[in-house]
């Protein structure tokens, strides 16, 4: 009798251990199936014409952001990006096919900066929060929902920037800037789309900081170029046609339109150029710089930006805080600063924008 307990004793002790190892390994493969389902997110990315030279260049960053941001995270993230092609029509069917496909997040560089509602209403019936990009909202409509952001730079910065180029290159130059010695800086402007704010504000605050320097300043000419270096040289060359030598001095909202203008000066008779200043400080206007066919540029720091941008899609996808290291103006506006750019420092961003 004694012998049979101590064989079933023995028996349960190892049916209990086995049963245990069982739920044990059970529990196990339950875990390793989680860890191994696929973490995944997916962000939707609209941008308002896919030629825009600096947009492009800003949303190349935010791709390989978003791929350096999968190998450190281990998530899987999907970036669907659409262009509008100038239509803010499309740009809302385009934001209404990601939320049909129940993206996670939204990076959005409206077509119409005052038109955002449509895009706003859309997204926030789905819950899916959005950063709004280069293209800054009105203020009303940034409030219409907390789960919207805009990530850009400050307008009124680049525009002084720009008029701090030019004074600087007058307080060294006047009288050969100053062609025909009447002590008036003779200018035409180059404008950015109108109602863009980077438009309107570069070329008021570009010109007001010159006059506020001292200086007298006689407007040539101002024309909308549309950011566009093609339509920059048309504005340009018929302004040469004009003016010819009594231009000294050529505003442009973007480095495209001012080498847009220094191509119609290249095919012009003109002998001594005016001096160009432009803003955003990529490869090609860091070159004209360094040659010194630009006096100046400012960088529209799109690596800062993209930055911004990916970091925020990132946490608002996954419900969680934003970094710390974003700063926000009123909760809502990240503003990467501007950064001035002239002959003298113009080799520390060829070799940044080379890294
Ligand atoms: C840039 C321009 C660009 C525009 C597009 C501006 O911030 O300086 O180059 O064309 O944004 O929205």
């Amino acid at each position: 009798m004694k012998k049979y307990s101590k064989v079933l004793g023995a028996s349960l002790f190892v049916i209990t251990l086995v049963s245990a190892c069982f739920v044990l390994f059970k529990q196990y493969s339950r875990q390793q199936k989680v860890s191994n389902e696929v973490k995944s997110i997916k962000i939707g990315v609209c941008i308002y014409d896919e030629y825009d030279t600096y947009v492009s260049t800003l949303i190349q960053e935010v791709s390989k952001l978003a791929k350096q941001k999968e190998m450190e995270t281990g998530f899987a993230i999907t970036l669907d990006i659409q262009s509008a092609s100038g239509s803010q029509i499309t740009q809302n069917d385009q934001i209404e096919n990601f939320v049909d496909k129940e993206y996670d997040a939204l990076c959005v560089g409206l077509v119409d900066r005052t038109d955002a509602s449509g895009v706003i209403d859309k997204a926030k019936s789905a819950d899916i929060p959005i950063v709004f990009f280069n293209r800054e909202l009105v203020e009303e409509d940034l409030q219409r929902w907390d789960k919207i952001y805009y990530v850009g730079a400050d307008a009124a910065e680049s525009g002084n920037m720009q008029g701090n180029i030019i004074v600087e290159a007058c307080e060294k130059d006047f009288d050969l800037i100053d062609k025909n010695k009447d002590g008036v800086l003779q200018y035409v402007m180059l404008e950015g789309e109108p109602g863009h704010q980077d438009a309107l504000v570069r070329t008021e605050n570009s010109i007001k900081t010159v006059m506020n320097a001292g200086y007298t300043l006689q407007k040539l000419g101002d024309e909308i170029a549309n950011w566009n270096r093609a339509q920059a040289t048309t504005k340009m060359a018929t302004w040469i046609d004009e003016f010819g030598e009594d231009i000294e001095v050529v505003f442009a909202n973007n480095d495209d339109m001012a080498l847009g203008a220094l191509d119609a000066l290249k095919k012009s008779k003109i002998e001594q150029y005016p001096i160009i200043v432009g803003v955003d400080g990529l490869q090609n206007g860091l070159e004209s710089v360094k040659k010194k066919e630009l006096i100046g540029t400012v960088f529209n720091d799109y690596r800062g930006q993209a930055k911004a941008i990916v970091d925020m899609a990132f946490a608002l996808a996954m419900k969680q805080d934003f970094p710390k290291s974003i700063q926000f103006v009123n909760n809502k506006y990240v503003y990467i600063p501007y950064q001035k750019i002239t002959y003298d420092n113009v080799q520390e961003y060829i070799r940044l924008l080379e890294q």
